[in-house]
């Protein structure tokens, strides 16, 4: 199955669109979020957490681009189930492991689209005593936050279509591919 740019899918599938972020240029931007980081949190151990499991791919190459002694932690919410629509309703499945009193959080986004999810885990790592709070989100959908939250750190704004790819699912597949691309099964 041919992409845009004559690339080839990882996966055969006719559900698979255009390549919104290439393989390369992922990495690339990763690199450059991890330095900056590294940079505005020099002399600290940032603890990132990262949303499951869209974030799993993203945490993984983005804590190796940082040169801190920092920490890592996972929370699943629930999120779309099966459709390629936000419910706006929120709800922690597998919570933290690691106390976030006096931390520096950063909390590891696959994609921010209505911003619904991060501003209800916004809202609940605050009130656990974090002594700072950020956010670093791979993908922000263009036009389309319902709530305006500060993100400090992001990778790339896209356009308002339905992507998979490096963590981000529809139906729990695609995962694994190593780049965003548009999904065009049904929804
Ligand atoms: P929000 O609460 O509307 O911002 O939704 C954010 C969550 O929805 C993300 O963490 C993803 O898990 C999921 N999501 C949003 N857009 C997409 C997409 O285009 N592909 C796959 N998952 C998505
Ligand atoms: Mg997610």
């Amino acid at each position: 199955m041919a992409a845009e740019g004559g690339q080839e899918h990882l996966i055969d599938s006719p559900d698979l669109g255009e390549m919104v972020v290439a393989a390369p240029v992922l990495q690339a931007r990763v690199a450059e979020l991890g330095a900056a980081i590294t940079a505005d949190y020099a002399g600290r151990a940032p603890l990132l957490i990262g949303v499951l499991k869209g974030a799993a791919m993203f945490m993984a190459d983005l804590s190796r681009t940082i040169a801190l002694p920092l920490e890592i932690d996972f929370m699943a919410v629930s999120s779309y189930g099966h459709a390629t629509r936000t419910s706006g309703v929120v709800r922690i499945v597998k919570d933290l492991d690691i106390d976030l009193t006096g931390r520096d959080v950063i909390i590891v986004e696959d994609i921010v689209d209505s911003g619904l999810t991060l501003s209800y885990l916004r809202r609940t790592l605050q009130a656990r005593g974090a002594a700072s709070l950020e956010v670093c989100a791979l993908l922000v959908r263009e036009g389309l936050q319902k709530t305006d939250e500060e993100l400090r750190y992001v990778g790339f704004r896209i356009p308002p279509k339905f992507v998979v790819g490096y963590g981000l699912d529809f139906a729990e597949k695609y995962r694994n591919l190593p780049y965003v691309c548009v999904f065009e099964g049904d929804g």
